[in-house]
């Protein structure tokens, strides 16, 4: 019997999307709480992984990647960004972005290092900080567009401040940052030693004509910052759990040196279907099908007493549902799904002390005939 086990994480219990996707289930409810598609993979992109099987590709991959993963990878963020990461020495492949923020933060983050967060936040990257000793200094964004507020971030600066992460397109609010921040946070932190996570998972699912500003595509934002991204949201296959990290030689070998004791390599039959199938660009053209799912979704609840906020890219759509309840969202969310049959998360929890808005997520990389039941359930209200 232990009687003296201490929890790292002591106030860190299942999280919001684990609840709502079993209250879902529980009540059998359309779940638009978790971030995953329900439709099908490209049958290309599955022929191809069944190919390299069945090659015999099934052994340890190289520690950073497989390289001609890292080759197509550079070409495409030179391509949308004009940036080249050398792929042997500045790209790795990781077990999803997840591994590669909690890479990232314990290969730089020491005890009494300070972490700014902007919430609502993802909810990963707390924790870690915390895991590794730091103190998170959170900042919230401005209500009601989510925007960063330059001057209250400028506030939390201190000599402690370690590293900064920012996340465009912004998950829970679907919000882009525009070139402006980008240039405002360059200019805050030029000739200091303060890094930046930038978890840029939703890099290629961009609205209306808006343009995703990667960290990388400021000179001195891309010397000091480990960019993030996600082939399980690019390519609609999150449970294969790819991801990756392009960032500077420097902060490259340091991030190396975790990621080989804590996965070694990753999923190699994967790696190499992917590198195949992103060399065609088109593959990578998938904003505008989202686009169409928000704004169906949309057109499907217009009359309703839900309230759309702006959604500029993610898959997420924030609705404000103050004209129907007074319930706190997480009461309200839980209400939503067992009597209406209709999950979504609350935007609450992505807080560090809830605040609430009266505001819901709901993921719409569901398919047409699912996105138009849950809205009619909705309309309902
Ligand atoms: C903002 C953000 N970062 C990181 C992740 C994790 O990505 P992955 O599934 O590749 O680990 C997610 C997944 O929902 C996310 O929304």
């Amino acid at each position: 019997m232990l009687t003296n086990l201490k929890s790292k994480l002591p106030n860190t219990s299942a999280s919001i999307f684990s609840v709502m996707s079993s209250l879902a289930a529980q009540h059998n409810a359309i779940n638009l709480s978790q971030g995953f598609p329900d439709f099908p993979v490209d049958d290309d992109l599955l022929k191809l992984v069944s190919t390299y099987l069945k090659k015999g590709y099934n052994q340890y991959a190289p520690m950073p990647g497989v390289p001609a993963l890292r080759q197509v990878l550079s070409d495409i963020i030179f391509k949308d960004n004009g940036f080249r990461y050398d792929p042997d020495t500045e790209i790795t492949i990781t077990h999803g972005a997840t591994q590669a923020i909690a890479t990232a933060i314990s290969s730089t983050i020491r005890e009494g290092d300070e972490v700014i967060i902007f919430t609502p936040a993802y909810d990963c990257y707390a924790p870690m900080v915390e895991l590794n000793g730091g103190t998170p200094i959170f900042v919230q964004l401005e209500q009601p567009d989510y925007s960063i507020n330059w001057e209250t971030f400028k506030k939390q600066i201190s000599h402690r401040t370690k590293m900064v992460v920012l996340n465009t397109p912004h998950n829970p609010s679907g919000k882009v940052l525009r070139k402006e921040d980008l240039e405002q946070l360059q200019e805050l932190v030029q000739g200091s030693d303060i890094l930046i996570l930038a978890d840029e998972v939703y890099e290629q699912i961009i609205f209306d004509g808006l343009t995703h500003h990667s960290v990388c595509r400021f000179s001195d934002l891309a010397s000091r910052s480990f960019k993030i991204g996600s082939f399980g949201k690019t390519l609609h296959v999150t449970g294969w759990k790819l991801g990756y990290c392009a960032a500077p030689e420097i902060l490259t070998n340091e991030f190396r040196k975790i990621h080989q004791y804590q996965v070694f390599s990753v999923n190699t039959p994967m790696q190499y279907a992917i590198a195949d199938y992103l060399v065609d660009e088109n593959n990578l053209k998938i904003a505008g099908a989202y686009q169409q799912r928000r704004d169906l979704f949309l057109e499907a609840l217009s009359g309703s007493a839900f309230k759309p906020l702006s959604s500029q890219g993610t898959y997420f759509q924030l609705l404000n549902y103050s004209a129907i309840s007074d319930k706190n969202e997480v009461d309200f969310a839980k209400e939503l799904t067992i009597k209406q049959g209709v999950a979504a998360i609350p935007i609450s929890v992505f807080y560090h002390i809830p605040q609430e808005n009266q505001v819901l997520r709901f993921c719409f990389a569901k398919s047409e005939e699912t996105l138009l039941k849950a809205a009619k359930l909705l309309q309902s209200l």
